[in-house]
């Protein structure tokens, strides 16, 4: 057994279900295991999260699936998660499409090790760069870029046109996260096609996941080398934004802080090689999860027009009539974050994380598990487990956040920002953007949504309500509270 109770350092590379779960029989698996191969009758390479899913819903809360000689074990049941959430018995497991992703972005917070110096050293440099101080910072430029996405939805309303949502959330958020973070204007708005730091992006995420999912590497050799020119580009680009930022000075973003902060105790800063991973981590991790969370939002505010009404009357009311709303407006829409909440519970678009036992325990009194040894949590069937959630788990309901329902649950139930010290350090950014920029297209626009579209989620490590458009129907500029914009600024489509 390659494990052991001693301190030494574990093994690296994948480590299999039954190398750290001693009792692994006892957990239950798709039926139909073939010998070799394993559950892959019925799978779906492309849907491996909903494959997953589908799984959770016959096996129950913890369950394990086989591939090509790989097994994991999965845990979804809130009672089983909620010990999982114990960071002094466990912490963050680096595996799997996290790992996958280590050639392009090392040791960056996200996907380092727990016992990789330079996390500690980013997440102490990087922190402040989220506290509500600088927050308050970010909100004039989110506002901004709103503004890009607002001028091109209007410029689509009145031409009677449907909006690409998760299209043009991307778009946002891209822009969001480069602008507040590194002073960088990708110029999406005024491209008809995404940017190719976004299509490398994806190539790269869409590659990781394809690592998950096939039995060995040297089949995705097409594929390898396609990776290889999109990680190129990915760091060209960054590389050209730092050298840009060395001659000039920035308004305190997080690229100036990772260029010039050193940590507080030790005065250590981080290397350049560290700078250009961080620096795509944020632009990657920044992007694509606020994304999603925007696009899902939409997607139920355009199919419950009750919900939609009630969130818009909370603006109007809260807002006002200010043309813009300032911070501390956007924390007082309680009633829509309950709604982006909500989203997030159905489709956390992060939608699983990993743990792994820091020393030989046994999971919720039930499950031994050896030092080393882990298992990924179903985000989605958490947030849909019956036993936190209710009987109606599956129905959208904003009102399972109003603060008594929170209280009268267990902790550890609603994880969409993982847990523990590796949980985003991005929860506050995203939160905040993504409640105001609801918040302006609710004030903007009266969404209609497409009576045929059925929601199909796509899978790239992160989820995407896929081919989702919306049509809009401007509400009257007195309604809205805030004067005409005129329709052609900005791009130059
Ligand atoms: C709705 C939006 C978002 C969701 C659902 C989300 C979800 C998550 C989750 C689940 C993790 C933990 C992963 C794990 O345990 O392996 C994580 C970590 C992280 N997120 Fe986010 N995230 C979001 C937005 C953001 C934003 C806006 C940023 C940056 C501005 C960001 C930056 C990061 C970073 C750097 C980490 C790694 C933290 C560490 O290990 O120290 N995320 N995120």
């Amino acid at each position: 057994m390659a494990e052991t109770t001693t301190r030494s350092a574990l093994p690296k590379g994948f480590r299999s279900a039954e190398q750290g779960w001693p009792e692994l029989h006892r957990i239950p698996h798709p039926p139909h295991r073939l010998p070799l191969l394993g559950d892959v009758l019925g799978a779906s390479r492309t849907t491996p999260l909903q494959d997953s899913m589908r799984h959770a819903r016959r096996l129950g809360p913890i369950f394990r699936r086989k591939a090509f000689g790989k097994e994991f074990v999965f845990v979804w049941g809130a009672a089983l998660a909620a010990d999982l959430a114990d960071e002094t018995r466990f912490a963050k497991h680096v595996g799997l499409g996290i790992a996958n992703l280590r050639p392009v972005v090392g040791d960056a917070l996200f996907t380092a090790y727990n016992h990789e110096p330079n996390w500690q050293l980013a997440h102490d440099v990087l922190a402040p760069g989220f506290s509500r101080e600088a927050m308050e910072g970010y909100h004039a430029m989110m506002l901004d870029v709103a503004g890009r996405l607002t001028d091109h939805w209007d410029r689509a309303a009145l031409a009677g046109r449907t909006v690409d949502v998760p299209g043009d959330m991307t778009k946002l958020t891209l822009e969001t996260i480069a602008r507040t973070g590194f002073g960088h204007d990708f110029g999406s708005f005024e491209r008809s096609r995404p940017h190719p730091f976004v299509t490398a992006m994806v190539g790269t995420l869409a590659h990781a996941q394809r690592l998950n999912t096939l039995p060995a590497p040297f089949l995705l050799r097409r594929s390898a080398r396609r990776n290889e020119a999109d990680i190129a580009y990915l760091n060209r680009t960054v590389d050209a934004l730092v050298r840009a930022r060395r001659t000039t000075s920035g308004d305190g973003d997080l690229l100036d802080r990772m260029l010039e902060t050193a940590h507080p105790e030790t005065g250590e800063r981080l290397s350049a090689e560290n700078v250009r991973r961080q620096v795509i981590t944020f632009l990657v991790a920044g992007h694509e999860t606020t994304s999603g969370a925007l696009s899902f939002a939409l997607y139920y505010l355009a199919r419950h027009p009750d919900v939609a009404a009630r969130a818009r009357a909370e603006v109007d009311r809260v807002w006002g009539d200010a043309e813009l709303p300032g911070y501390d407006q956007v924390a007082k829409l309680r009633y829509l974050r309950r709604v982006l909440d909500e989203s997030l519970r159905l489709w956390p678009t992060a939608p699983a994380f990993a743990r792994e036992a820091r020393e030989d325990t046994v999971l919720a009194g039930e499950h031994p598990m050896r030092r080393g040894a882990w298992t990924l949590v179903l985000t989605p069937m958490l947030h849909r487990d019956p036993a936190a959630w209710g009987a109606d788990a599956e129905r959208f309901d904003p009102d399972r956040f109003d603060p008594k329902a929170v209280r009268s649950r267990p902790p550890h139930t609603f994880k969409p920002f993982g847990t523990g010290a590796r949980a985003c350090i991005g929860r506050q950014f995203a939160l905040h953007e993504a409640t105001l920029v609801l918040g302006l297209l609710l004030r903007r626009y009266t969404l209609r949504p497409d009576p045929g579209y059925r929601l199909h989620v796509t899978e790239r490590l992160t989820l995407m309500p896929e081919g989702m458009r919306l049509g809009l129907e401007r509400r009257a500029a007195v309604e809205v509270g805030s004067p005409e914009r005129c329709p052609v600024r900005g791009a130059g489509e």
